[in-house]
């Protein structure tokens, strides 16, 4: 595993200049492009002077950056610019993941978290020791698993990158220490590297007993898969979803579903790139592919795909439409638009 290009999301503020330290680091162990983007939507000049004093700030870590103005609603403008950069990871501040009403109405990170065509680092800069731990590399990454396939190549990305920066992985099963056994014993079958470390908690919801052991056992950074992160925020119930929102430290997302049309398995479907638009793919249960416009016809936020209900949920305001584009609820009327409609 190693990270070629890597998008950082700032807005200029000294918590965003902690996750731009964050990803410089990350940039030069990988020996990593490192994109610092900012979005605007009227003061293009403001945007550059931004721009300009992050690049500067990062070049002393690592000298292979560039900076990208986008102009836009931030979200996003992140996640179309990684998409059209082929990014491997795209990283941002937690500012708003937090506190009930940021829960409610979104903000940046959460709505990038939903959409995101990469892994995404989700860097704790709200935290009062912020500061103090961005100076420092990771050092204990807490990888939680369940056994899936998906959730292994999580583990598989975590081993390899505890080797290139030096950290530790430990692995994580939420539930019953018997059934964490059956688990880390099918995870060892399928792939364990020798001397992982492994850890169990049944205290609480899966979620919450990550983010405890996290805090208690005093872990750098939380490691897991996507699964479930594209249906929206409203899938409050999802584990990567609680966790981002709870985190007591650093949150890496691996991307392990898909995003290409014909990584598609039949029942998936994904937000997918093509010609600058975005489309929301679907693969029927008899192979046949539907493409529609992402886009959702309210205010035209990008919606994303809910593998448990098979639905397209909007992240910003809750329209839900079925896999085949139609209104399921609102505030939408309408629904989702053929692919030909679709322009970004
Ligand atoms: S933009 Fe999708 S529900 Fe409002």
């Amino acid at each position: 595993m190693t990270y070629r290009t890597i998008v950082v999301g700032t807005d200029g503020s000294s918590t965003a200049r902690l996750a731009e330290g964050r990803a410089a680091q990350l940039a030069k162990a990988h020996d990593a492009r490192l994109i610092i983007a900012t979005a605007y939507r009227g003061d293009a000049d403001r945007a550059a002077e931004v721009l300009a004093a992050s690049a500067d700030a990062a070049r002393e870590a690592w000298p292979r950056v560039e900076v990208r103005a986008v102009r836009g609603e931030p979200a996003e403008a992140m996640v179309a610019l990684s998409r059209d950069e082929g990014a491997d990871l795209l990283v941002v501040g937690n500012k708003g993941m937090t506190g009930r009403v940021a829960f409610l109405l979104g903000s940046v990170p959460d709505l990038i978290s939903h959409s995101a065509p990469c892994d995404l680092l989700i860097v704790r800069t709200s935290s009062g020791d912020a500061a103090d731990r961005a100076g420092k590399a990771y050092r204990r990454m807490l990888v939680a698993t369940d056994g899936s396939s998906t959730s292994l190549q999580a583990v598989r990305l975590a081993h390899r990158l505890g080797e290139r920066i030096g950290a530790m992985p430990v692995l994580f099963y939420a539930g019953h220490p018997k059934t964490a056994d059956i688990v880390f014993a099918e995870v060892a079958h399928a792939y364990l590297p020798a001397g992982m470390l492994q850890r169990s908690s049944s205290r609480g919801e899966p979620a919450d007993a990550i983010c405890r052991m996290a805090q208690v056992e005093d872990y750098d950074l939380i490691v897991l898969g996507n699964r479930g992160m594209l249906g929206g925020r409203f899938h409050f119930g999802t584990i990567p979803n609680r966790v981002s929102h709870q985190a007591p430290t650093d949150l890496l997302i691996v991307k392990t579903t898909s995003s290409e049309i014909d990584d598609l398995a039949n029942g998936e479907g994904a937000v997918v790139r093509i010609d600058g638009a975005s489309i929301a793919a679907y693969r029927d249960d008899a192979g046949t592919v539907h493409r529609l416009s992402a886009r959702c016809p309210h205010m035209g936020c990008i919606v994303g795909w809910n593998a448990d209900d098979r639905t397209w949920d909007c992240p910003c305001h809750g329209s839900r439409y079925d896999a085949l584009g139609a209104v399921i609820h609102g505030p939408a009327t309408t629904g989702l638009a053929s692919a030909d409609e679709a322009a970004d």
